[in-house]
C-alpha cells in the first residue's frame, strides 16, 4: 500500500456527497465507527481520496497522523487509485507453501509490480491477502471479481492476458460536446 499521505500529485476533483451521506447516517462520531467508515468510503472511490479523508478527520476529530496511521496499518486500505483489476494473491499458509510467493515474484518479473503496486498501464494492482477461504484449491487468487484456484505462474499469466485482451477490446466511448 502507498502510505505516503504527503504525495504532491494533483488531486482530482471528487464528489464528496457520498462520503457526507455515510458520515451523516452514522449514529455518532465515536472512533469505533472509523475503520468500517474508511472501508465504506473506499468502496465508493476504490481508494481513499485526500478530501474524503479530511472530512473523516473532521467528523471523527482525529489527527492526520492518526488516521493515516490507521490506513497504513490495514493493507486493504489505500490512498492511491488502484489499477482497473486488483490481483489479490492469497499468502495464507496453504497457498504460501504451494507456491504463492513464486507466483508473486513472476508477476513482478513480468508486470513490474510488487504487492501494493500498480503497473504502468494502470491495469493491474497486486495485493497479498490472508486466507481466501478455499485452501483445497491453493494457491488461490481473486482477480477483479473472479476467483481462480490451483493457479501457477503460467495459468496466472494466461488469466492476466485475458483481462488485458478484454480491456483492449473495450469500445472507446466518444466524448460528447
Ligand atoms: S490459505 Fe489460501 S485459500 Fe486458504
Amino acid at each position: 500500500m502507498d502510505t505516503n499521505p504527503c504525495a504532491t500529485e494533483e488531486v482530482e476533483e471528487i464528489d464528496l456527497a457520498p462520503t457526507e451521506e455515510i458520515l451523516n447516517n452514522l449514529p455518532d462520531n465515536s472512533r469505533g465507527h472509523l475503520i468500517p467508515t474508511l472501508d465504506r468510503v473506499q468502496n465508493i472511490y476504490r481508494f481513499l481520496p485526500e478530501p474524503a479523508v479530511e472530512l473523516m478527520m473532521e467528523f471523527f476529530n482525529v489527527a492526520r497522523a492518526e488516521i493515516y496511521g490507521v490506513i497504513s496499518f490495514y493493507p486493504q486500505l489505500r490512498i492511491t487509485e488502484p489499477g482497473k483489476y486488483i490481483i489479490k494473491l492469497c499468502y495464507g499458509t496453504a497457498c504460501f507453501v504451494k507456491g504463492a510467493p513464486i507466483i508473486g515474484d513472476k508477476i513482478n518479473d513480468k508486470y513490474h509490480i510488487k504487492p501494493g503496486e500498480t503497473d504502468d498501464s494502470k491495469l493491474f494492482t497486486l495485493q497479498t491477502a490472508s486466507c481466501l477461504g478455499n485452501c483445497g484449491a491453493a494457491p488461490m487468487a481473486i482477480i477483479g471479481e473472479d476467483t481462480h484456484g490451483t493457479i501457477d505462474p503460467e495459468k496466472t499469466f494466461d488469466i492476466l492476458s485475458e483481462y488485458k485482451k478484454d480491456d483492449e477490446e473495450m469500445p472507446v466511448t466518444e466524448e460528447v460536446g
